[in-house]
Formats: structure tokens, C-alpha cells, sequence
């Protein structure tokens, strides 16, 4: 089975309808998302409705994204999927389409976990770090700290215990009444407010390398109450940049514990959490190497999956059509 060619891949695992070309050497040639605003009017994805979407625009995506890149399907050298964690409705569409084309084209299949890619985000062409390397993987359903040893070899030094940073924006946004999706909507909000008018916790008693954001949540809940309404309005700038700076500074201290204890002088960032200005600003001062991936790699795509498959196993066409989708992140962490 020949793999030469570049690797197109697809990534539904939630409200994002996603396909990339991804080259051998990390070239990404094109990365396609086609978001599905109609979630923002329920606070949150929807999965039966996420599913339904991304079975009408799988196709159209596919197609853009080869397009985009100069190519068409003779060109592709194997098929790249994400296989979980995620909605399993929407991660079966995904799977469904890499499927049919794998065997209808006779190519390989490589299945990827999720997680795999928001770490894999930052190895693209022309400059990517060789492992051995830290990894902060930071998003909407995860976070976690990683000792990435080989490409596909990873040892997860801490996680959350609770919500994730991602689910901490989300959570803290609709609590100063933003929005949805939070992360960037309390970014924006908190523009001009001061990151240290209010003490929120960042969990800096517990040791070790594992995240706690609930108390946080707790600490913004109990803050808006006791001020009022009015006066939450009114101080929203100034809470919002609160609230962020104790996440982003939650984030930091284990990451630097965690360089201290491995010895590891390089970072890099993933995950939706990563487009956080005040986040990718604040790395730059921990004095080691940082990559960040570009904002548009940090959230759902598909070039990071397409970037991940570069390092793993390609199954046959025939043994592809056995592969199952999973929702639950144990398969890395
Ligand atoms: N600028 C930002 N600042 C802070 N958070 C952000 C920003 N942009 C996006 N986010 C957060 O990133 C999350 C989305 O990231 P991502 O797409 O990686 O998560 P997901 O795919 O839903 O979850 P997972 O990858 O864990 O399955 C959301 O929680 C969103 O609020
Ligand atoms: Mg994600």
C-alpha cells in the first residue's frame, strides 16, 4: 500500500465541520473550518443537531479544502480522521467519510485521537521543536501537561481534576452574562479592566501538576452575587480580567513547576485556551523556547490532525472499516 502524497484529514469531533492537506514535511496547504454558529442561541454544541450539520458540509468541506490546496483526490497519499475523544454522532460522520474514501481510493487510514492533534498544532513547517519537549494542551474539554518523548509518545504529568481552562472561560462568560463561546467573547471583555482588582484563587495550595478550576468558578459566583447586578455590570471589565488572569496564572505556575521538575527547557501550547492573548503573552517570559500554534490552529481543525497522522500508524483500507469512535479522553490521557 503506497503512501506517497500528502495526507488529507478530517475532524468533526464537535460543532466544527473540518478538512486539511497536510504534506509529509508539516507544509499545511490548506486547513478548511466551517463553524456551526447555530449553536450560540443554546449556550452551548447541541450533538444531535452538530451531527445532522456536519453530514451536510463533510462533503463541501472535503472538497474546499482540496481545492484550496491546488489538488484533488488522485493526489492524496492517505486519509487522516479523528477517531475520539469527542460526540460520537458527530465523530462517526467523520469516520463515515474517511471510510468511503479510503476505500473507494485504496488508501491507508490513520486514526487520531483528538488531544493528539491540539499537541501536534504547533509541529508544523518550517520550524517545529523535536521532541523531547513540554506540552500545555489547554481547551475546551482538557487540560493537561505533557512530557511529549517521541513524536506519538507522550507522558501526561498532570491534568485537571475538574472543569478544563476552556470550560472555566465558557462557565465564568455566561456568569458575567457574555455569551457563548466564552473564551474569546471574556478575552474581549476584559480589555481596559485590571487583572487585579479582584483575588480569584488559583488553586496555588494544591501541589503537584494536576488543575482545579472549580474553586475558581465558585469565587466568581460568590463575587458577582455579593456585588449585585448593577454593580457587576458595572465593574464587567474589571472582573472579567480577574477571572482570566487567575486562569492564565493557574496555567503558568504548573507549567513551571513542571519545566523545574523534568529539566525540560522548550514549550508548547494547544488547545483553544492557546488563543489567549494575555496567555501567549505571559509564556514568552518564563525564559525557555515557546512555540504557540497561530489562533486558527489553536481551536478545532483538521491541519492539526493531518499533522499528528504524520507519526502514526497507517491502517489498510480493509482493517479501517473495524474502527470505532470513542467519546471519552482515555485513549492519551
Ligand atoms: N481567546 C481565547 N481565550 C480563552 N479561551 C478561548 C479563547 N478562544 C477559545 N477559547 C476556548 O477554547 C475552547 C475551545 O477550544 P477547543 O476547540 O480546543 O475545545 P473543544 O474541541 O471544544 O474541546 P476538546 O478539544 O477538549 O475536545 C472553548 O472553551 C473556548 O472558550
Ligand atoms: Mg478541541
Amino acid at each position: 500500500m503506497s503512501c506517497e502524497g500528502p495526507i488529507l484529514a478530517i475532524e468533526t469531533s464537535c460543532d466544527d465541520t473540518c478538512a486539511a492537506l497536510v504534506g509529509e514535511d508539516g507544509t499545511i496547504r490548506s486547513s478548511v473550518v466551517s463553524s456551526q454558529g447555530v449553536h450560540d442561541r443554546f449556550g452551548g454544541v447541541v450533538p444531535e443537531i452538530a451531527a445532522r450539520h456536519h453530514v451536510e458540509l463533510v462533503n463541501l468541506v472535503v472538497d474546499d479544502a482540496l481545492a484550496r490546496a491546488g489538488a484533488s483526490l488522485d493526489d492524496v497519499g492517505r486519509i487522516a480522521v479523528t477517531q475520539g475523544p469527542g460526540l460520537v454522532g458527530a465523530l462517526l460522520v467523520g469516520l463515515a467519510t474517511a471510510k468511503s474514501l479510503a476505500a473507494a481510493r485504496g488508501l491507508g487510514l490513520v486514526a487520531v485521537d483528538h488531544l493528539h492533534g491540539h499537541l501536534a498544532a504547533t509541529s508544523a513547517a518550517p520550524d517545529p521543536f523535536e521532541p523531547p519537549f513540554l506540552a500545555l494542551v489547554a481547551s475546551g474539554g482538557h487540560t493537561f501537561l505533557a512530557h511529549v518523548v517521541e513524536h506519538a509518545r507522550y507522558e501526561v504529568l498532570g491534568q485537571t481534576l475538574d472543569d478544563a481552562a476552556g470550560e472555566a472561560f465558557d462557565k465564568g462568560a455566561r456568569m458575567l452574562g457574555l455569551g457563548y463561546p466564552g473564551g474569546p467573547l471574556l478575552q474581549h471583555a476584559a480589555l481596559g479592566g485590571d487583572g487585579a482588582a479582584f483575588a480569584f484563587p488559583r488553586a496555588e495550595r494544591m501541589r503537584g501538576l494536576d488543575f482545579s478550576f472549580a474553586g475558581l468558578k465558585t469565587a466568581l459566583l460568590y463575587t458577582v452575587r455579593d456585588l449585585g447586578e448593577q454593580e457587576s455590570a458595572r465593574r464587567r471589565a474589571d472582573l472579567a480580567a480577574s477571572f482570566q488572569r487567575a486562569i492564565v496564572e493557574a496555567l503558568l505556575l504548573r507549567v513551571e513547576r513542571a519545566l523545574e521538575a523534568t529539566g525540560l527547557d522548550r514549550l508548547t501550547l494547544g488547545g483553544g485556551v492557546a488563543a489567549n492573548a494575555e496567555l501567549r503573552e505571559r509564556v514568552g517570559s518564563l525564559g525557555v523556547s515557546v512555540r504557540v500554534p497561530p489562533v486558527e490552529l489553536c481551536t478545532d481543525n483538521a491541519a492539526m490532525i493531518g499533522l499528528a497522522a504524520r507519526h502514526l500508524p497507517v491502517l489498510a483500507a480493509a482493517d479501517a472499516l473495524a474502527l470505532e469512535a470513542y467519546a471519552t479522553g482515555e485513549h492519551l490521557l
